[in-house]
């Protein structure tokens, strides 16, 4: 059994809310994406945006080999672009780019995700003096709109439910 494992708890997360549609920024080359991608019913889709066209092109060839390309489009370039031209909503949005965008980002994610759906933040714990990290937390603990956990996994890890109203 192995702990910490994002992937492993990204699925639980998925699963248990019973996810349709999800949303992902920051592709890499597909770890997530396939993870998330594994717990969509046959009828779910996925969207995954990824700046670097070359790691978007070797998420793209894992999810053809998985079988799952039907059901995720991997979108190319900065997703801070993408997020006002596509709509909602969204069961679970993981937000796993750059740190420094997470803020500038984190209302458009709250408008595009379903009341009681979940937002997961990856990289959200301190290095050093990560004064960036510090203000994110501040603020998804203060958000009114959200419900926040900060879980010790991997690199840090918020965990935020959309309340209802
Ligand atoms: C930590 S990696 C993602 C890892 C991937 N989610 C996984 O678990 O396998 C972060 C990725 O976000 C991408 N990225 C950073 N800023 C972005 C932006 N504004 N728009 C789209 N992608 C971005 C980077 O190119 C990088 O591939």
């Amino acid at each position: 059994m192995t702990f910490a494992n994002i992937g492993a708890m990204l699925q639980t997360l998925s699963l248990g809310c019973g996810a349709r549609r999800i949303l992902e920024i920051g592709t890499g080359d597909g770890n997530s994406t396939l993870d998330l991608a594994a717990t969509l019913p046959s009828d779910g889709m996925m969207i995954t945006m990824e700046m670097d066209a070359a790691l978007a092109g070797q998420a793209r060839a894992r999810l053809v080999a998985a079988g799952h390309e039907h059901r995720v489009s991997v979108m190319v370039g900065d997703a801070t672009r993408f997020l006002h031209k596509i709509a909602g909503p969204f069961d679970v949005i993981f937000q796993d780019s750059d740190q420094h965008r997470y803020e500038h980002m984190l209302d458009r994610l709250v408008d595009l995700l379903r009341p009681g759906g979940l937002l997961v933040m990856d990289h959200v714990a301190d290095h050093g003096e990560n004064e960036t990290m510090v203000a994110l937390r501040q603020r998804l603990a203060a958000d009114s709109r959200l419900h926040t956990s900060f879980l010790q996994v991997g690199d840090g890890v918020s965990v935020s439910v959309k309340r209802a109203s």
